[in-house]
Formats: C-alpha cells, sequence, structure tokens
C-alpha cells in the first residue's frame, strides 16, 4: 500500500489538474501547500517519527512537495497563455486601420522646388551661406558704400556685436566666389531680412533665389536667356518678359526684370519679379583681395547675378493676395495647395 504522502500527492495533482480557474488553483494551492496545508504539516510530524524513518519519509515529503509545486506552476502558465490568446483572438485584424492625414508642402517650398528644378536643368548648383552675416559680406565686398540707404540702422536688423541679418541673398554671390575660383553658375535659396513696415506685400523676412554665372564674355544676352527660360518654364511659355534700367551697386549694368502672363492674375500688368545685372568689376576686386589672388580677373572674366522674389513668385502663381499668409499657419489656407 502507498504512503499516506503519496496519496495526498495524487489527490492534489488530480485537484490540480481539474481546477477551472486560477482561484480555483490557488485554493489547492493553500489546501495542500500553504502553512497548515496537508503536505505542509508533515514537516511537523516528522518530529515525532521514529530516528530511522525520519531520512526515507523526509525524502518522499521532499519529492511529492516538489512535484505538487511543479504541478501547480505548469497549470499556472496554461492559464496565462489562454488569457493571452483570448486578447488576440478579440482583435479583428480585418478592421481598416487608423488614417493619417497626409500633409502637403507650405506653397513656398514647393515654388522653391520647381524653381531650383528648372535652374539645374540650366546646369546651376545649389550654394548656401549663413543668415547672419558681417557688413563686409552683405555690403563693402557688393560695392555697397557705408552711406548706402541700405545699410542705415532703420532698415536693417543688426546684433550688439555688430553682425546683422542679411538683406539679400548676395552674399552668398561673395562666399562662393571666396571658396570657388571660376568658371561658377550656382543658385542660392534663402531667406533675407529687411526692417519693413509689414502690410500685404511687404515682411520683414522674404525670400529669394539668388543666381550667379561667371565665365569668360558673359553677357546680357546670357542673362536674359536664362531668366527668360526660367519665367517661361514657371508661368507658361506664352509670359512677356521685360528688363528696366535700374541701379543696385553690385551690377552694371543693373535690370529689373517683369512678367506679364494671361496665365496670370492680373493678366495685363506687368509684375516686378528679380533684380540682376552683369557682376560689376569692383565685385571681383573685393573678392581677389579676400582671396589673396588674382583668380577673378575682370579683364579675363565676366558675369551675371539675379535675386529672384519668391514669395512674390509664389503669390502671383497661386494667385495668394496677402503675404502675411505664408506665415500664420493657418491650416484653411495651407490645406489648398495639397
Ligand atoms: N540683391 C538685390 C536685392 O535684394 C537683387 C539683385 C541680385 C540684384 C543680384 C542684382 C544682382 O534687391
Amino acid at each position: 500500500m502507498s504512503h499516506r504522502l503519496e496519496q495526498l500527492r495524487d489527490e492534489a495533482l488530480c485537484e490540480i489538474e481539474s481546477a477551472s480557474d486560477e482561484q480555483a488553483l490557488e485554493t489547492t494551492r493553500v489546501k495542500y501547500l500553504g502553512r497548515s496545508g496537508s503536505i505542509s504539516s508533515w514537516g511537523e510530524q516528522m518530529k515525532t517519527l521514529p530516528k530511522e524513518e525520519k531520512p526515507v519519509i523526509g525524502k518522499l515529503l521532499n519529492e511529492v512537495r516538489n512535484a505538487v509545486t511543479a504541478a501547480i506552476e505548469t497549470r499556472n502558465a496554461q492559464f496565462r497563455s489562454q488569457k493571452e490568446s483570448g486578447a488576440l483572438a478579440k482583435i479583428d485584424i480585418s478592421l481598416p486601420g487608423t488614417p493619417h492625414e497626409i500633409g502637403a508642402l507650405h506653397p513656398l517650398t514647393q515654388m522653391w522646388e520647381r524653381s531650383i528644378e528648372i535652374f539645374r536643368r540650366m546646369g546651376f548648383a545649389l550654394a548656401d551661406g549663413p543668415d547672419i552675416e558681417d557688413e563686409w559680406h552683405c555690403f563693402d565686398a557688393l560695392n555697397t558704400p557705408p552711406e548706402h540707404p541700405a545699410r542705415s540702422e532703420q532698415d536693417t536688423f543688426y546684433l550688439p556685436d555688430g553682425r546683422l541679418l542679411r538683406t539679400h541673398t548676395s552674399t552668398v554671390q561673395i562666399r562662393t566666389m571666396e571658396s570657388t575660383p571660376p568658371p561658377i553658375r550656382v543658385i542660392a535659396p534663402g531667406a533675407a531680412y529687411r526692417n519693413e513696415e509689414i502690410d500685404a506685400t511687404h515682411a520683414a523676412q522674404f525670400h529669394q533665389i539668388e543666381g550667379l554665372y561667371v565665365d569668360e564674355n558673359v553677357s546680357v544676352a546670357d542673362l536674359k536667356g536664362a531668366l527668360e527660360f526660367f519665367v517661361r518654364e514657371l508661368f507658361g511659355s506664352d509670359t512677356a518678359v521685360q528688363f528696366r534700367p535700374h541701379f543696385f551697386p553690385f551690377t552694371e549694368p543693373s535690370l529689373e526684370v517683369y512678367v506679364k502672363s494671361k496665365a496670370l492674375k492680373g493678366g495685363e500688368q506687368w509684375i516686378e519679379v528679380a533684380g540682376s545685372g552683369i557682376v560689376h568689376p569692383a565685385v571681383f576686386e573685393q573678392v581677389n583681395k579676400a582671396r589673396g589672388d588674382k583668380a577673378y580677373d575682370p579683364e579675363k572674366w565676366s558675369g551675371y547675378a539675379f535675386g529672384l522674389g519668391m514669395d512674390r513668385l509664389a503669390m502671383i502663381l497661386f494667385d495668394i493676395p496677402d503675404l502675411r499668409l505664408f506665415a500664420q499657419n493657418d491650416l484653411r489656407f495651407l490645406k489648398q495647395f495639397a
């Protein structure tokens, strides 16, 4: 006949196997292995056993305790995995997911991307320069004397250390020539800053694409060809282009660029889109001084430069009435360009 401990073990294993849930299993555990459980109490009874029986029963008690503990652990694991797969079964994988709203590029960014793509086709590379500049790159190197109104405290944002927010992207002309010998064919998209009275057509921060082409025998004809190609790619082949004489200290001659197109709002009106001109020899001389060589010899090299107003271009292309809309982050406005 088997020992009472073995009977207890078999009963316990039976009950564990048939426990219907975690709670029932816990009740069974307490009944056999709890402090005053029927298996545990054998620990006390051991003391009353004859000396020679102690090792045999002690060993049996250990085996029984281990077997029951292991069975409880196994049954518990079964309950846990049942619970997990039950939770999984409740997920309906055929349901549609949570939709993400697809955003759109800002109209100015779109304008930039279209413009850069057109100039890239003409062989222009991208150049870059800092928004915070020194006066030399912004003015002196561009043949703009200290008394020029563009340099006045009223028109320009100066930092306490004398540097300033660049008033045009023409600074990148200088930086590019300082670091790279001719020939050069670059565009530099970026922000520029002026202390403007803000209204529908003026902002303190605006955006330009600067262009610089330096090679041998560059003429006004090259400049006109490039800019005409650009605006016709952008606004359509029926776009009329007009060049009007102007003055910039760093170009000679200087030309303002106007466009007119039936495709554009205001159809019959000439709209100014850029300043441009043939690079002034004095600019090359300043660059040579900074470089410490004669790389930009004005007798050998000539070039054209232009600065396109991106905000203006975007306003006429997308028929936007007020410049301030670009910076207000109003989704009702931005969603129209998705
Ligand atoms: N920098 C001029 C401006 O911001 C534009 C310009 C660029 C004119 C290059 C001539 C050549 O008004």
